[in-house]
């Protein structure tokens, strides 16, 4: 009979579903069958000061690039996040808001109204701005060289400059925060909140600031939709896990700018 779930098929259906109630709510609970078995953890742990940096780079290793936009380096031996901070000379608990959004953890505006200094902050999107212009940037042109060779269809022409436009955009972005936005807001640091506003404020900031992942999304998109160029899938692969990982690590970026940064800046400003 249709729509009917024989014994056998409730075997492999994956989620059963009981409802609970928790404290007066009711929440649905998910349930893996028995004989479904996970391979690895899928949930990421939340980082505080105790936890050993070793298991958590095991546990979800682009907490590397988490590493490097602190300058930290990534032999952590058995320390904790609090003795690596120390160690480093940054705040901790500015790094565990950083690197929890790498875990998938959202902040709470208490968080991110707890730090101090925005010095560790800019710094941290500094050394991401050098990222994705020396490294990542080079990488996906490279890449997209090789593919060229093979290919002169209309459709590689048209995500060829789709990547051309958008990295250009990209790096008008980024240069207008390194040479304007972020002198401003280390000058605002310096003096306490006391420089001349009207050369800057964190409002133009706000309202200039553009969304630069969408289009990478795009861009990613485009090429699994519409690029069939068999024989080179390697570069193929090797482009979109590039692509991937430039757009995992620019959400969040621009979560730090907007959800971090600009409110830490109008507090000074508000001074
Ligand atoms: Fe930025
Ligand atoms: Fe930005």
């Amino acid at each position: 009979m249709s729509g009917q779930i024989k014994p056998s098929q409730a075997n492999v259906l994956i989620l059963i579903r009981k409802l609970h109630a928790i404290n007066g709510r009711y929440i649905m609970q998910l349930k893996l069958p028995l004989q479904i078995k996970t391979m690895y953890k899928t949930e990421k742990t939340y980082i505080t000061k105790d936890k050993k940096m070793l298991n958590l780079i095991n546990e979800n290793y682009s907490l590397l690039l988490c590493l490097q936009h602190f300058d930290i380096d990534f032999a952590v031996d058995n320390k904790t996040v609090e003795t690596l901070c120390s160690e480093n000379e940054i705040d901790p608990h500015t790094f565990i808001i950083i690197a929890n959004l790498y875990n998938g953890f959202f902040p709470g505006e208490n968080d991110i109204t707890k730090i101090k200094d925005i010095k560790p902050v800019l710094s941290f999107l500094k050394n991401s701005h050098s990222f994705y212009i020396e490294d990542k940037y080079p990488e996906l042109k490279y890449y997209l060289g090789k593919l060229k060779n093979n290919n002169s269809s209309k459709d590689f022409q048209m995500i060829e400059k789709f990547f051309v436009d958008y990295f250009e955009e990209v790096l008008e972005h980024l240069r207008y925060e390194d040479e304007i936005a972020f002198p401003y807001f280390y000058r605002l640091k310096e003096k306490d909140g006391v420089v001349d506003k009207k050369s800057f404020s964190a409002k133009e900031y706000r309202n200039h600031h553009t969304d630069i992942e969408t289009k990478l999304t795009d861009l990613k998109n485009l090429f699994l939709q519409h690029l069939k160029i068999k024989s080179d899938l390697n570069i193929k692969r090797k482009f979109l896990n590039t692509l991937f990982g430039l757009e995992f690590d620019l959400k969040i970026h621009s979560i730090i700018e907007e959800k971090v940064l600009i409110p830490l800046i109008e507090k000074i400003e508000g001074k």
